[in-house]
């Protein structure tokens, strides 16, 4: 036999047996686009940390929702800044709170959209914590009550699914239970159930405007040596009810994405936040990197490790390229 006997290269040719063999596409039926709605009116205001990401007034959602169905990108997550917070994160679950607001815009000028919601406190409480606190203490079951009114806040403001992203113990059976009594049973969850303890949330913080006002969030996000833990929560998400199971940040965690395909049947979700999509701008901007270039083959590599979905900021950038593609 002559040698090499295999060569790869044969199917690498052109770009035809390439696509032919390809084993991972990215669509933008699969990715979920995050905005931050603000108080006001005709304001867009770009997020300094996070170049091409924007704070939007309700307003201002409808032309953002169509910018995004153009593209093919049918889902959008919402995240909100409240005019005020308190203690308790009261504008979290308020009937005119700023999320629900947003989304009622959104049903009503853009009905097709797919509207997910963040559930969480930090976002509306002074502290900046995602709970209420006694003494200087996340408490986690006086949380879990305040967390089951968002979300039954948000479903009745017209949500079509809400993604809790708190990390307290027990929030997805009581967020089902309390959406299901008031017959929102069609309403599923998608439940940040591997969160971690991240640095990569810095620009967030600053687009959201959530930074704990003391101490930090490994009391309740965890911690990123472990891999194991990570199975736990998600199989106690699983008997909670949960509908997707989502590992954040995507890029560090890439084993623990590829870990809960393997040993779950739910569809997996993947975020790649707010710190990894700015290093890669910033490296762009720079001109040390092909951004185009680094964005698709990140996304891809999330996709390849085995999430179906992915929350990305890149969303309108990746199906805008795809569509040049063809
Ligand atoms: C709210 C929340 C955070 C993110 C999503 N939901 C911030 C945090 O946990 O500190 C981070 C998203 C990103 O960095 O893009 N709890």
């Amino acid at each position: 036999m002559v040698f090499p006997e295999y060569r790869p290269r044969r199917m690498r040719q052109n770009d035809t047996l390439r696509a032919m063999i390809r084993e991972t596409r990215l669509s933008p039926d699969q990715m979920i686009y995050p905005l931050f709605v603000m108080p006001g009116k005709g304001k867009r205001e770009e997020v300094s940390s996070m170049p091409g990401v924007f704070r939007l007034s309700v307003d201002q959602l409808q032309k953002e929702a169509q910018a995004c169905m153009e593209v093919g990108v049918n889902s959008v997550i919402l995240f909100g800044l409240p005019e005020k917070k308190d203690a308790m994160g009261s504008g979290a679950h308020a009937k005119d709170g700023i999320v629900q607001r947003a989304i009622r815009e959104l049903k009503n000028s853009a009905p097709e959209m797919n509207v997910v919601t963040d559930v969480c406190l930090c976002e509306y409480t002074d502290h900046g914590h995602c709970g209420c606190l006694i003494g200087n203490e996340v408490d986690n079951d006086t949380t879990l009550e305040l967390l089951a009114r968002t979300a039954l806040s948000h479903a009745q403001a017209g949500a079509d699914m809400v993604a809790p992203s708190d990390m307290m113990d027990g929030r997805v059976s009581e967020i089902r239970t309390t959406l299901d009594e008031n017959n929102f049973h069609m309403v599923p969850i998608m439940s940040y159930a591997v969160k971690y303890a991240s640095a990569f949330y810095g620009p967030f913080r600053d687009a959201a405007d959530c930074a704990p006002q003391f101490g930090d969030r490994r009391s309740y996000q965890m911690d990123p040596a472990n891999s194991r833990e990570a199975m736990r929560e998600a199989t106690l998400d699983v008997d909670e009810g949960a509908d997707i199971l989502m590992v954040k940040p995507a890029v560090a965690y890439l084993d623990i994405i590829s870990r809960l395909r393997d040993e779950f049947d739910l569809p997996v979700a993947a975020y790649h936040v707010s710190g990894e999509y700015a290093m890669i701008k910033a490296a762009a901007e720079k001109g040390w990197i092909d951004g185009d270039r680094v964005m698709a083959e990140t996304l891809l590599s999330i996709r390849r490790a085995g999430a179906d979905i992915i929350l990305t900021y890149f969303a309108k950038d990746m199906a805008r390229l795809l569509q040049q593609q063809g």
